[in-house]
């Protein structure tokens, strides 16, 4: 093997930031799964009752014979639950991401882009080729003056997470649309971590779905299943039909996949929004326990995420594995996934996480507190 590879993991290694592959045993404090539905026994058994006699695969990309009834139905289900005209389902985020920011924008459109976004914006633009402006996070101003002054012989689209996927904090998504609509500019949002937890996402929740150009969601964050959609107009879904090529040129995601999504959706709407006025107060009750001992400027997040901010990757690791020792399963966050010299723990919060569980993690930080 060319030695360039274990030269390149030994100087990651020696940063701190080598990633393996972990058990996922303790209890988790990590996940995405915010209202257990991953793990939910009923939810479990309506899948395993309507796959009956669903395909196990969708034996082509969706222009071929990979178009079915259950994907179709899903899609329905989809847009009906974003309220918008159409959904366009994608075999996760990260795909729905790049299938959706190639074909939207090209070198003639510049981007306005949060400094936090998630990787799988940074590379849906990068694969556009779109020249791109970076604003300061969540800073409207600085969007603004962006904005002002930017080439007026350019398409202007702005992109934001609806709740940041690390952080955990929401975007003043309300504001960074009246300044959208003022430079007469197009917003995307992506709503992977706000899905589920504020109805389909946060753009629903103002009411503003049909004004925006497209929001992304995850179907395996709070929906504890996976694939992913794009919910938008009808325009623009017969849009990426012809022009995202990450969708036209990929096998279908599995219809087992479509009918669980489906599934979890339906689920949702008996149970979700009860789970998720649970998780917030667990979360709320966590942010004050914690701030009896923490800074206010270490923790960030307003939702279900409690980030701490540790600075230090070495630290970050340090925490966590004394943290998983004691049974609870709490991650380092690192650079890339945040920037450089902002390492830190990202608790999450769940609806089933128990009293018990919450209080000996706020234990757990306590003694890592006064050991400082
Ligand atoms: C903001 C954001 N967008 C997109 C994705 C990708 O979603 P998926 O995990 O479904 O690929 C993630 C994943 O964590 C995310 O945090």
């Amino acid at each position: 093997v060319n030695p360039y590879y274990l030269r390149k993991l030994v100087e990651h290694d020696e940063k701190n930031l080598a990633r393996r592959l972990q058990d996922s045993v303790g209890i988790d404090f990590c996940s995405n799964d915010y209202l257990g539905f991953s793990k939910d026994p009923v939810l479990k058994r309506n899948i395993l009752k309507s796959l009956e006699g669903v395909d196990s695969g969708s034996a082509g990309s969706r222009l071929l014979r990979g178009n079915n009834s259950w994907v179709c139905k899903l899609e329905e289900e989809l847009a009906s639950f974003c309220k918008t005209e159409e959904a366009i389902f994608f075999p996760s985020g990260y795909q729905a991401n790049l299938g959706l920011l190639s074909a939207v924008l090209d070198n003639k459109t510049m981007v306005f882009s949060d400094e936090l976004n998630h990787a799988s914006i940074v590379d849906g633009i990068r694969l556009a080729g779109a020249p791109k402006t970076i604003f300061p996070h969540s800073d409207i101003e600085a969007l603004r003056r962006a904005l002002q002054t930017a080439d007026s012989s350019l398409r202007k689209v702005v992109i934001v997470e609806s709740l940041y996927s690390m952080k955990g904090d929401q975007t003043p998504l309300k504001e960074i649309f009246e300044i959208v609509l003022a430079y007469n500019a197009e917003l995307i949002v992506d709503e992977t971590h706000a899905t589920g937890v504020y109805q389909s996402g946060v753009t629903q929740s103002l009411g503003i779905q049909d004004q925006v150009l497209a929001t992304i969601h995850s179907g395996g964050k709070a929906l504890g299943v996976g694939g992913a959609w794009v919910a938008t107009s009808a325009m623009v879904k017969d849009y990426l039909i012809n022009f995202s090529r990450p969708f036209i040129y990929s096998t279908a995601p599995s219809p087992m996949v479509a009918e669980a999504l489906r599934c979890a959706v339906q689920f949702w709407k008996e149970v979700g929004e009860e789970r998720a006025f649970v998780a917030k107060e667990k979360a709320r009750d966590l942010r004050k326990d914690l701030s009896m001992f923490m800074s206010e400027s270490s923790m960030s997040g307003d939702g279900l995420i409690v980030f701490l901010t540790l600075n230090e990757s070495a630290l970050a690791i340090e925490w966590s594995e004394r943290i998983r020792e004691k049974g609870l399963d709490v991650r380092a966050i690192r650079y890339p996934t945040v920037p450089e010299g902002h390492a830190g723990l990202r608790i999450s919060v769940h609806a089933h996480q128990s009293p018990v569980d919450l209080k000996n993690l706020v234990n757990a930080l306590k003694r890592l507190v006064l050991e400082c």
